[in-house]
């Protein structure tokens, strides 16, 4: 049987972009304040929608921070034996995935949260947390979904400016008040890619009033400098006095499977214990559990990763450099460029060339563009794109 449901002409912008007039006109529905007046996450463009509208192949997306060098084939070959118990739902504890992550991490099994990629983490912090009207701190620019989940919540975003492309942890001090519940920070920063300096990291955290939790989002550790990651035995002792800290990491990065969704959060076990709770039963699929422990041993693949980044970041800074264009420092496996023009005119050249970067004006940029590093092939293609779309604007 059809249903023939009511719904608006252009249904793509209305889901993007919510019209209130025509939800409760058309559907006699209501939607909350908090919730109309929500921007969707504005997603890096995928690469089959850039060929369609363009009519062109074989084109790059550097623009959404994942692994230039493909999924872990381990976890490949793990993910095609585990095709055949599709029909079962997985195991809701991934006991073998959190007993793996437990012993790489010195930390008991209990300590872990397994989310539908470290995003869903951040939800079950928000949701466990967060009522109508608290409070919570975060950086501007910095992940987006932060503040999203905080307002689905109808929680009250507190915004600090960076300094120096760096959290203002300073800043960010100030703006707690009794109401504060969360302060993320993400460490390295996206999109500037800064990292925090252990010491003041430290002495910042010793300063946070008890009542609020510390959310320190590693999604790109694997390619800090190891000098600078803070150590989760530190935080995370049960003797420990002061407010509780999580560390936030992911599989969609330096392993290479942003695809399957998985991520996790390492935090103290009481913690832990009240996120189990807001969470659905299966929320991490068999495949993302399967994939991601054969990742883990993949040291081949995790090792190929970071070297070629760390090869690609020195050759794009150098060649960058050449065509006229300031490059930022970064801790991560992507970067800031200031093209010294319009970037989303640049964006938009680069596009009809075949390559994929993130125009930086909805992160308060405007002349700046953020890559991520790519193969040596995606790399020198970028450049070439780079250079041609710089003169073709006059912007060097
Ligand atoms: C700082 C930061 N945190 C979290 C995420 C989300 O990662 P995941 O794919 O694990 O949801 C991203 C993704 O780009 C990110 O940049």
């Amino acid at each position: 049987m059809h249903w023939k449901v009511p719904c608006p002409e252009n249904a793509r912008n209305w889901t993007s972009n919510p019209d209130r007039t025509t939800l409760e006109t058309v559907l006699h529905l209501t939607i909350p304040t908090h919730i109309a007046e929500i921007t969707p996450y504005p997603p890096g463009k995928p690469l089959e929608e850039l060929e369609r509208e363009y009519g062109i192949r074989d084109s790059i997306k550097l623009a959404s921070n994942e692994n230039s060098w493909g999924p872990s084939p381990l976890a490949l070959q793990a993910l095609s034996a585990a095709l055949t118990d599709l029909h079962r739902y997985p195991d809701g504890s991934s006991y073998y995935l959190v007993t793996a992550l437990a012993d790489k991490l010195g930390v008991g099994a209990g300590q872990i949260v397994l989310g539908n990629g470290s995003n869903e983490v951040i939800e079950f912090l928000v949701k466990a947390f967060v009522q109508e009207g608290d409070e919570v701190i975060t950086s501007h620019p910095s992940f987006l979904m932060y503040q999203k989940f905080v307002q689905v919540r109808g929680g009250v975003n507190h915004v600090v400016a960076l300094k120096e492309l760096g959290h203002d942890l300073a800043g960010i001090a100030k703006k707690i008040t009794q109401r504060t519940k969360l302060i993320f920070l993400d460490n390295p920063n996206n999109p500037t890619g800064t990292a925090i300096d252990p010491g003041t990291l430290r002495d910042f955290i010793d300063a946070v009033p008890n009542g609020v939790v510390v959310v320190l989002d590693e999604a790109y550790v694997d390619f800090m400098d190891p000098a600078l990651r803070p150590d989760p035995a530190e935080y995370l002792s049960a003797k420990r006095v002061g407010c509780p800290v999580v560390f936030l990491r992911t599989f969609s990065k330096a392993y290479g499977l942003a695809g399957l969704r998985i991520g996790y959060g390492v935090m103290v076990e009481e913690l832990a214990s009240t996120l189990h709770k807001v969470r659905q039963p299966f929320n991490v699929n068999r495949l993302a559990q399967v994939g991601a422990l054969a990742a883990l041993d993949d040291t081949n693949h995790y090792r190929t990763t970071l070297a070629g980044t760390r090869e690609g970041m020195e050759f794009l800074h150098r060649e960058v450099g050449r065509l006229g264009c300031r490059c930022f420092p970064s801790q991560a496996n992507f970067f800031l460029i200031d093209v010294g023009g319009e970037a989303d005119l640049l964006y938009q050249e680069m596009l009809t060339r075949g390559v994929i970067v993130r125009a930086m004006r909805a992160y308060g940029f405007p002349h700046f563009i953020r890559i991520t590093v790519g193969t040596k092939i995606e790399n020198r293609r970028f450049i070439e794109a780079l250079s041609l779309s710089l003169r073709t604007l006059g912007y060097v």
